[in-house]
């Protein structure tokens, strides 16, 4: 069993209010299926396959990363999949996911909490009220969701950035990711402080729920991860997030998703407000392919309210970013991921 791909990690030199700082980015968008929910996947199916009756399948709410690698994995292995998305969804990850054979239901009305969340999941435990054999993956509660992060995420991105001391901040929906890497982290004594990043109108973390546009990051709920959520954690904004995507992009041309947007604001924040502070990891979930028609869309961030902000000022790109050597493909020190395809 693996964990995906070993996913590379670009380093960014930047100067910021006059001091050089360093930005590591993990790109998860190297990973199976373009996202950080592929190894997620492999591990939620490693832990339902054997309950699958292969006629009626399985069935999963996703915003959208973890239903397309679900979708790749059950056309594999030649199983039904359902996956219950909202109209947040890039319609790029609709097309693929229909295009792998899953069938797909848009919940389409919005729950008391601003979001689809709650509303996805009634879905999902009606289907299984009326088809008792139906499988529900449960990347909410279903403890392999942050053990895919603390077995494989978490360790690969210790060795590449060589055990370093360090902030490394996670975006939160399910908290699923955050959790492993807290398990690993307090497991393995890895000077790492851990920050989790979410955005407003968020109940991940404990947050006031509200109105959301960002589609991956956040939740109408609290996270049954984290139950007693997350210190520090950092809240952006969509404008903040979208905006960070789009300087990121100008200056290094490294495109990313809207929760890895949050990530590179929330770093760029603690640059600004401690000098002293040389580093920052962020874990980038996706990249830009997905986003074309949102955050990368005049018209769609025109149509959300949401304008171009100063979000780069005081901080200047040094050098061309360089990517750090991801493991190779058995190497030993990846365990058991030793025998997956080499890094992209
Ligand atoms: C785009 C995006 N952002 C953030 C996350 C983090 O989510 P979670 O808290 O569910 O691990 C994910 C999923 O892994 C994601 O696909």
């Amino acid at each position: 069993m693996h964990g995906g791909l070993p996913t590379p990690v670009v380093t960014v030199r930047l100067l910021v209010d006059g001091i050089p700082r360093t930005l590591w980015l993990k790109l998860e968008a190297y990973n199976l299926y373009g996202s950080i929910k592929g190894r997620t996947a492999a591990a939620l199916w490693q832990d339902v396959a054997p309950r699958i009756d292969g006629h009626i399948g399985f069935i999963e709410s996703s915003s959208g990363n973890l239903g397309l690698a679900l979708a790749a994995i059950a056309a594999a292995h030649r199983v039904p999949f359902t996956a219950v998305v909202d109209p947040h969804i890039s319609r790029f990850l609709l097309r693929d996911i229909r295009a792998l054979g899953a069938r797909v239901v848009s919940v389409d009305t919005p729950d008391s909490a601003g979001g689809y969340l709650l509303n996805r999941l009634e879905y999902v435990r009606d289907q299984l009220e009326r088809e008792p054999r139906l499988v529900w993956t449960d990347q909410y509660t279903n403890p392999a969701n942050p053990a895919a992060h603390s077995r494989w995420t978490a360790p690969e991105l210790h060795r590449q950035t060589a055990g370093a001391q360090m902030s490394v901040l996670v975006a939160v929906s399910t908290g699923g990711t955050l959790a492993g890497f807290r398990a690993y982290a307090s497991a393995t004594g890895a000077p790492w402080e851990l920050v989790g990043v979410d955005v407003t109108g968020s109940a991940a973390l404990g947050g006031v729920p509200g109105r959301r546009v960002l589609s991956g990051i956040g939740a109408s709920r609290a996270s049954a991860f984290l139950p007693n959520g997350h210190d520090p954690t950092m809240y952006v904004t969509a404008e903040e997030a979208v905006n960070t995507c789009l300087w990121l992009d100008e200056r290094t041309g490294i495109g990313i998703g809207s929760s890895s947007g949050a990530l590179v604001a929330s770093a760029l924040r603690l640059f600004h407000a401690d000098p002293e502070r040389a580093s920052v990891a962020c874990l980038c979930p996706d990249g830009a392919d997905r986003y074309s028609d949102t955050v990368y869309s005049r018209d769609w961030r025109h149509g959300q309210g949401i304008f171009e902000t100063g979000i780069g000022s005081g901080v200047n790109v040094l050098a061309p970013p360089s990517v750090q050597a991801a493991p190779a493909a058995g190497d030993p020190a990846l365990g058991d991921q030793g025998n997956t395809r080499g890094s992209p």
